[in-house]
């Protein structure tokens, strides 16, 4: 098999002196989609937290494209590759979401402006708000302004989480499909969902995250289909 593209290896660390990741380990392949469930207060969004390098790891590696970025800032991060949507504050509500998706390319001196005609292009009714506030979007709108916003530095691994919190099913599946097509063009996905069945099953590999350790690893299909998973995590 070939080198992951994201390899995160025991990972500890936390907020002050609890450790809140005891272990974790992430890794993604090229173009494929990692999904990440587990409780709440498990810890996934502080993995991801730590993977963007929001988070001082006190022991564990994070590697992109196997050069060692453990020491890097967010910003740092972003150049080498990343791009990272929040699961809260994940956009400017204030700014237009034209404003949002040109704050997104803030570290592009080059011209953005075909990058952002792809994002239009790839949410169309976003296309037709560009000139609104995105704080008065939907929901859903709301979140595909953030996914833009985290494409517009063109990353070859693109950050999640929780992307569809607080929509409509429809919406839901809708954004799915988004990301599958992302995925498509080779851009690597690691994803945190409270949706966890139906992000497992466009999951190539999932993780089931517990105290911040991993409790179970498969693709998303075998985790659906194993009785224990199903019974603990995913309610029968
Ligand atoms: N900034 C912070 N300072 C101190 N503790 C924090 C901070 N952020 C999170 N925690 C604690 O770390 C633990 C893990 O939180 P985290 O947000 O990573 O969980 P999560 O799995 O993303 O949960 P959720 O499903 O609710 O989003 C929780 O006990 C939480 O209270
Ligand atoms: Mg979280």
């Amino acid at each position: 098999m070939s080198q992951p593209y994201l390899s995160a290896t025991g990972m500890r660390g936390g907020y002050g002196k609890a450790d809140i990741l005891n272990g974790c380990d992430l890794t993604v392949e090229k173009g494929q989609i990692a999904v990440i469930v587990g409780p709440n207060g498990a810890g996934k969004s502080t993995a991801m937290k730590a993977v963007f390098g929001m988070l001082n790891l006190r022991e564990g590696a994070v590697l992109l494209d196997g050069a060692d970025i453990t020491a890097l800032t967010p910003q740092e991060r972003v150049r080498k590759g990343m791009g990272f949507v929040p699961q809260t504050h994940n956009i400017f509500p204030t700014m237009t979401v034209e404003e949002n998706l040109e704050m997104g390319a803030f570290i592009r001196q080059d011209d953005f402006r075909a990058t952002m005609e792809q994002v239009y292009q790839l949410f169309p009714a976003v296309a037709e708000k560009r000139r609104q506030n995105a704080g008065e979007l939907s929901g859903g709108q709301r979140q595909q302004v953030a996914v833009g916003r985290a494409l517009m530095t063109r990353p070859s691994l693109l950050m999640l989480d929780e992307p569809t919190a607080g929509v409509s099913p429809i919406v839901m599946d809708e954004l799915f499909d988004r990301i599958i097509e992302v995925a498509r063009t080779g851009i690597s996905i690691l994803m945190v969902e409270q949706n966890a069945r139906q992000a497992l099953e466009i999951a190539d590999i999932g993780y089931v995250l517990v105290q911040g350790a991993n409790a179970y690893t498969d693709t998303g299909p075998a985790l659906l289909a194993d009785p224990e998973v199903r019974r603990t995590f995913l309610g029968g």
